[in-house]
């Protein structure tokens, strides 16, 4: 049964970076049927087209794209927000001993189910999320993503060294427990498997090497991990491995560098470094909220974009500290602005569908609404708190009408979601 929607519809006809404000349009309505896009443009239009579509209308809102964070980690859902640490000491304090207690399966079932529940009230449709180094995580995570129709990655996260014993693999369990994972769950439903070893310091060589030998067996696969986050990092990096020529390098020497690497942070990078990103075309992730809450520096966005880089946006939860994509528009905004740069709204508001979405490589998937895409949707109340409506009722244009809910808006500003081109119900 098709389903005409109607509102400020906000679909992205370029890349904002390249092409301006202008490269995204608002139309009046669009047309979902099979939990696709089927038709764009004008209601009276689409009216025609398919007389009997039942018509929900959301007048002034803003109905675009579902957000899309492509790097989050939901088994720390509990700890988000835990008080005065860097990386490190907050993975040792904090993380570690928190990601143990998801080897109790009903445990990690319940957490997964309320980081699914957090992230889509508010409007994030689809994520990309490291799971444990317990095989359960995977599956809770996936059981859930499955039960409510969502189109989500994830990866068990592999550690064999510099972590407590609870939280250790091998290279031989972990490219044996990775790869019946893959096996179970790849292009299931909506679902993708992730490659993923938690990053250079928790993976012994050996390791490394069994994951990418995984990876050139399962191309089609992503491979997920950690880059350059924190300056004592990078030289823990080189420390542990001397011989390489700079952090990316260790990745690169175990056949975990290519076009579906997804590295999150990238923060601290040597000239080398962005250009071999740049040759192998690998994505990078920005986790501004994470970012500022560690202490972790101020990602190059503007200067790694027009590298002609892969560039998605993330909350990294629960190093970040909000599940919002607004919040995390925000933080970007802000980060770019201490940089130098203001981003435009329609290029955060890119960043949070279609960047992460082709840094996922499934832009032809999500991440716009867009003839053939499927219908995942968030609907933006624009005026959703006082503070935020009286802002933008002196909007003159559809830009200076969401900027507010960007830098100010939450949960509250979230009034639907639409998952396959079906409302979810509240
Ligand atoms: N580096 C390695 N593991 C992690 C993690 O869980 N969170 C963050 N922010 N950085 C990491
Ligand atoms: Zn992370």
């Amino acid at each position: 049964m098709a389903q005409l929607i109607t509102g400020r519809i906000l679909s992205f006809e370029h890349d904002p970076f390249l092409a301006g404000p202008t490269a995204a349009k608002i139309h009046d309505a669009v047309l979902v049927e099979g939990g696709k896009i089927v038709g764009l443009g004008s209601l009276a239009a689409l009216k025609a087209h398919a007389p009997q579509a039942p018509l929900k209308s959301y007048g002034e809102s803003l109905v675009m794209a579902g957000f899309v964070d492509a790097h989050v980690h939901f088994p720390q859902t509990a700890i988000i927000a835990s008080w005065g640490k860097r990386l490190i000491d907050w993975l040792n304090d904090y993380t570690f001993p928190e990601e143990m207690r998801l080897n109790d399966p009903a445990y990690a079932d319940m957490i997964a189910a309320r980081y699914f529940s957090l992230a889509l009230s508010h409007g994030t449709t689809s994520a990309c999320s490291y799971a444990t180094i317990h095989t359960q995580s995977v599956d809770a995570f996936f059981t859930q993503a499955r039960t409510l129709g969502l189109r989500a990655w994830a990866g068990k996260t592999c550690m064999d060294k510099n972590a407590p014993y609870g939280l250790r693999d091998t290279a031989q369990s972990a490219y044996d427990q990775s790869k019946a994972l893959l096996q179970k769950w790849h292009g299931q439903a909506r679902l993708s498997y992730v490659i993923t070893p938690r990053f250079a310091p928790t993976s012994s060589p050996e390791q490394l090497s069994a994951l990418g030998a995984l990876w050139a067996e399962h191309p089609d696969c992503l491979m997920q991990t950690h880059l350059s986050e924190q300056p004592d990092e990078v030289a823990w990096v080189a420390d542990l491995y001397p011989q390489a020529r700079d952090y990316l390098d260790v990745y690169e020497h175990h056949g975990l560098l290519g076009r579906g690497a997804l590295f999150g942070h990238a923060i601290h990078l040597t000239e080398r470094e962005k250009a071999r990103l740049v040759e192998t075309g690998a994505a990078l992730v920005h986790c501004p909220t994470s970012n500022s809450f560690i202490g972790s520096g101020l990602f190059d966005l503007v200067g790694l974009k027009s590298l002609g880089l892969r560039l998605g946006l993330a909350t990294d939860t629960g190093g970040g500290s909000s599940f919002s994509m607004l919040r995390t528009m925000a933080a970007a905004y802000e980060i770019s602005q201490l940089r130098g740069t203001a981003l435009h709204p329609s290029e955060l508001l890119w960043l949070a569908t279609q960047g992460s979405a082709r840094a996922l490589s499934a832009d032809h998937q999500i991440g716009n609404i867009a003839l053939g895409l499927e219908a995942d949707f968030v609907v933006l109340d624009l005026a959703s708190t006082p503070a935020i409506a009286q802002a933008s009722a002196r909007a003159s244009d559809i830009w200076s009408a969401v900027f507010p809910t960007i830098m100010m808006g939450d949960d509250r500003a979230v009034q639907d979601v639409w998952i396959a081109g079906k409302c979810l119900p509240k």
